[in-house]
């Protein structure tokens, strides 16, 4: 059976779960965040699982009518500042990647804050990925690699990730759509893929736990036979 150590997860469908509704999209991100939550918990009593790495804002999100870029960024201050005893509860460690430098400073207070707050909690690593973009974590990588006289290798390319690199085993994508939309390019080399139509805000623990046991059974190679 294979071992879950790593698991991705590209949240997607806000926007249609809010329009099958007749809602505003932002009501579909905000019960995303609730999907999070539950899913982050479920990880993190799940005793193999030590990584989890969401989706939240790519690069390519900024192409978002500005009122919707401005919601999610609230939002996410928001579920920062008071999810705190979530992660404290279920000794879950907050991480990102991602570039946070164009975020307004009471969002980077937040995510810092956060960071400092949680890190010792080993039960769980949770990475959201801020301004993410796996070409652009890629190219500031090698850049980092440069500055040092580093030669470029796999190596030293992945260990000047922006967390130092963990190989992903398996990658879920909501809502139906079969692309990975520049998300651990790096890290996906060898993961297993999982697409389910479900979108986002009706995601559940259940369900994830029937993809996992798919996952669990498939015959993994890495090249070999
Ligand atoms: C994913 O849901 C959340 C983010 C990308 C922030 P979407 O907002 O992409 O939802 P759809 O794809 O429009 O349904
Ligand atoms: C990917 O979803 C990004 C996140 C889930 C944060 P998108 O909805 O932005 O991706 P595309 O545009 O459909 O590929
Ligand atoms: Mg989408």
């Amino acid at each position: 059976m294979n071992k879950l150590k790593h698991l991705a997860i590209i949240m997607d469908g806000n926007g249609r779960w809010a329009k099958q509704r007749g809602l505003n999209r932002t009501k579909g991100h905000e019960r995303g965040a609730e999907v999070v939550r539950e899913i982050t918990t479920y990880c993190a009593n799940y005793e193999e699982i030590e990584t989890l790495t969401l989706y939240a804002f790519s690069t390519e999100n900024w192409k978002r009518p500005k009122m919707e870029v401005n919601f999610l960024m609230k939002l996410l201050e928001r579920y920062l500042k008071n999810e705190l005893e979530t992660y404290m509860e279920n000794e879950v460690r907050f991480e990102t990647i991602g570039d946070l430098s164009p975020f307004s400073n009471g969002l980077k207070r937040a995510i810092k804050n956060l960071k400092e707050a949680t890190k010792n909690n080993k039960k769980l690593t949770q990475i959201i990925a801020l301004n993410y973009g796996a070409q652009d974590e890629i190219v500031r990588a090698v850049k980092r690699v440069l500055q040092e006289n580093k030669e470029i290798s796999v190596e030293s390319i992945s260990s000047a990730l922006d967390t130092p690199y963990s190989e992903v085993d398996l990658l879920i994508r909501t809502s139906g759509e079969f692309r990975v939309s520049n998300f651990l390019l790096w890290q996906i080399a060898y993961s297993e893929f999982y697409f389910t139509k479900t979108l986002w805000p009706d995601f559940n623990s259940a369900e994830l736990e029937k993809i996992i046991d798919n996952f669990k059974n498939r015959e993994r190679k890495f090249g070999g036979i």
